[in-house]
């Protein structure tokens, strides 16, 4: 493919999972250059990744190179992308505040390519202040941040920090490398997260929808070239760059903002789970508990628009509508009758029960079903991932 690619590797556990990263890098002919810092070489042998790459693997700024005249100028010359892959909290801290203590680094700010950085460590440490200052710090400097996985750690923690895999790393990479434009020109609206509706002023009622999946493809759909607008309710995740974004609170105020924008989108992506029901009053002042001792107190709720039937209600012509079901039982049944009902293209099928898909987590499990009948059940994948694969079928459809 005529590209170089720069995987930078620190000191981390997950430093071995690289191996299947640059073999995979490899086989599709990308050059691969590997930089290991001396905590990384600690974890795995260069040897390994020598063989693998079938170049030098730069480990020390002072050890005269064969390839290269100055080192971490040559090597900085040559990448089209640089990966820092497993990053480890000191790394992040290093190259957030410029440092340059030995060759890693040193290519780090030599370096003009485009940079990812993947973080990997213990939850405690990742979620540390100054951690996540240094990841914003990073961000802002324009750098790829990919987030890090939950589960099971090495340290024997079940927490956030586990590298992703690798499989998504290098479909990260090859975006990154040859980013497509597929979606240019197109204005794409979605929907992410949950909506909360309020019960009295401190009290409300909402779901378990973080926003993770809504995200993941406003963010595809920006890379590949889209004009998007994104429309949250309430999420602790950062909204992509470049992407018009606006913050809600309950679904009308999510609703009055899409049939703003519905003229002149060309697809509309629903991922937001709406609530369907709002408290009929709301109490002005904090509710008290009740006097008569029943230990009970009914809530009168009333619908919500249903945003994507109002939307589907008045579709124009050239106008791509996709939807999500969120199913607990008879999931595909359901969803056809949602696809349906609300005037969509295509409906994506997510079996909320099973595990690896659904809410608040990094990854799902879907089914596309079409308004011509087809039906594609997708395996276990990152959001990310069901994010692209969601984003190749509208663009087959545009
Ligand atoms: O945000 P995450 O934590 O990543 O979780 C992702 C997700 C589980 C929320 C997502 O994958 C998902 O399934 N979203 C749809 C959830 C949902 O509310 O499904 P539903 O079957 O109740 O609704 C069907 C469709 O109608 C959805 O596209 C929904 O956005 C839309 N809808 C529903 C109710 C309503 N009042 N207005 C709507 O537009």
């Amino acid at each position: 493919m005529g590209k170089t690619v720069g995987i930078g590797i620190t000191g981390g556990i997950a430093a071995y999972k690289m191996a299947d990263l640059v073999s995979k890098l490899k086989k599709d002919d990308i050059d691969v250059i590997v930089l290991m810092t001396e905590g990384a070489c600690k974890f795995i042998n260069p040897l390994t990744f020598k063989t693998l790459s079938g170049r030098e693997v730069g480990t020390d700024l002072w050890t005269e190179s064969l390839e290269w005249k100055v080192q971490h100028i040559g090597i900085a010359e040559e990448l089209d992308l640089l990966v820092i892959a497993p990053a480890t909290a000191n790394f992040l801290a290093k190259m957030a505040h410029g440092l340059a203590d030995d060759l890693l680094s040193t290519v780090v700010v030599a370096n003009t390519a485009p940079v990812l950085v993947v973080p990997s460590m213990n939850t405690n440490m990742y979620n540390n202040p100054i951690v996540q200052d240094n990841i914003k710090t990073l961000k802002s400097y324009g750098y790829h941040l990919m987030d890090p996985d939950s589960g099971l750690l090495a340290c024997g923690v079940t927490g956030k920090g586990r590298l992703p895999e690798s499989d998504d790393i290098y479909q990260q990479i090859i975006t990154l490398l040859f980013p497509r434009k597929d979606l240019a020109g197109k204005k794409i609206m979605v929907n992410a997260g949950t909506t909360c509706e309020d019960i009295d002023p401190v009290r409300f009622i909402c779901n378990r929808g973080t926003g993770k999946m809504g995200f993941a493809l406003a963010r595809e759909a920006s890379q590949r070239g889209a004009e998007v607008i994104l429309v949250s309710g309430p999420s602790t995740l950062e909204a992509p760059p470049d992407v018009k974004f606006y913050s809600v609170w309950n679904a009308q105020e999510m609703c009055d903002i899409m049939l703003e924008y519905e003229p002149v989108c060309d697809v509309i992506i629903g991922a937001a789970a709406v609530g369907d029901f709002k408290i009929a009053k709301v109490a002005e002042q904090k509710m008290k508990k009740t006097d008569d001792r029943s230990g009970r107190l009914i809530l009168e709720l009333v619908e919500n628009p249903d945003i994507l039937k109002e939307l589907g209600a008045r579709k124009h012509d050239n106008l791509i509508m996709v939807g999500f079901a969120a199913e607990t039982e008879n999931v595909l049944e359901n969803a056809c009758k949602k696809l349906t009902s609300k005037n969509l293209d295509f409906i994506v099928a997510n079996d909320v029960t099973m595990e690896g898909a659904g809410f608040a987590i990094d990854t799902n499990i879907v089914t596309f079903i079409s308004k011509t009948g087809e039906v594609k059940k997708l395996p276990k994948m990152s959001k990310d991932m069901v994010a692209a694969a969601i984003l190749d079928k509208v663009a087959e459809l545009l």
